[in-house]
């Protein structure tokens, strides 16, 4: 590993700490001064690594740069390969070819920011650097049921960690769409592979999108009044890699678990629509209410023909 890195990892392990420049050059098997060649080139490469002249060098608190050594600090231990990139097309679509080249449970893909970032339905992600772009690959071991479960248990799983690291109580609008004061903050995109001979699913990518520290003026001027980030422009409470190991480690908690469903009652607890009136974006859309969410995580609405509908995919919009 170049002495950048292993100095990179160094700091990372110990954020907070001041290390002295003789204490990392012994620890890198190196003199100071390639600890300070490596610690400038680390600042070139946009890491806020402080260096007080006479007491040493550390990650500075609002230090929040994606690093493969980063990620090994917060992904610890490794439970499967995580890469971190620094631009991808979509995380989703390499992690599905990941795993077609037959990526373990468990592998990770992470961007600082997405060319190509995909939405449901066919629409677009807007991935602007700051936020937090992650697609994690699963292979389950039996039938998975009803994949809105998946989607669902995905939602739980992120307002879990977000609640946990960042103290920022999340909504969610049914399926997977998560909200913060009436606003989306991230968006899950639940993809599937399955084996061409049994149809059986052969792997899962679920891609998640937060927007993170994204400033408004990022967001496209059409999504700005209903796009809202985590902390808007602000320096980031904590590293987005933190953040992405917990959100990680409650995905595949979630996941092993799925069919105990213990995340339904608090899907249900977070729910925007339920008991309110929604649009049921079908064609044509129909004005509903929206009754309950099942024990399969579907949506059940009330027509205003008083009939009732099952809702297992598709969108609905709430004015809130
Ligand atoms: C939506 O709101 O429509 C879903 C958005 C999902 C975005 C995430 S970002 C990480 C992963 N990679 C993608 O291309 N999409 C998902």
């Amino acid at each position: 590993m170049a002495v950048k890195n292993e100095l990179l990892a160094l700091l990372e392990a110990s954020r907070g700490k001041v290390i002295s420049g003789q204490e990392l050059a012994q620890r890198l098997g190196v003199s100071r001064a390639a600890v300070w060649k490596a610690a400038t080139a680390l600042r070139a490469q946009g890491v806020a690594v402080s260096a007080a002249p006479g007491s040493g060098y550390s990650l500075l608190p609002e230090s929040d740069f994606l690093s493969q050594e980063a990620a090994e600090t917060y992904f610890a231990p490794p439970k499967a390969p995580v890469r971190v990139l620094q631009e991808a097309s979509s995380t989703n679509l390499l992690a599905k070819q990941w795993a077609i080249e037959g990526a373990p449970h468990g592998s990770v893909v992470v961007a600082e920011r997405q060319t190509q970032g995909r939405g449901r339905l066919g629409r677009s992600f807007a991935s602007p650097p700051g936020g937090l772009y992650l697609s994690v690959v699963l292979r389950p071991q039996r039938a998975v049921g009803n994949p809105v479960l998946i989607t669902a248990a995905a939602a739980v799983a992120v307002c879990r960690a977000v609640q946990a690291l960042c103290g920022i109580e999340l909504s969610i609008k049914w399926v997977n769409d998560l909200f913060l004061k009436g606003k989306k903050c991230c968006g899950i995109l639940t993809e599937a592979g399955t084996g061409f001979e049994n149809g059986s699913i052969e792997y899962i990518v679920v891609g998640i999108g937060i927007n993170y520290r994204t400033r408004p003026e990022e967001f496209a001027p059409e999504i700005r009044q209903i796009a809202t980030a985590l902390y808007p422009g602000g320096a980031a409470q904590l590293p987005r890699l933190q953040l992405a190991a917990a959100i990680y480690e409650n995905l595949l908690g979630a996941f092993e678990r799925l069919e105990s469903k213990e995340f339904l009652p608090e899907y249900r607890a977070r729910s925007l629509a339920l008991g309110r009136e929604v649009t049921v974006l079908a064609q044509p859309p129909y004005t509903a209410t929206a009754l309950a969410i099942d024990d399969e995580a579907r949506l059940v609405v009330k027509k205003q023909s008083g009939e009732t509908a099952v809702l297992s995919a598709g969108e609905i919009s709430i004015r809130l």
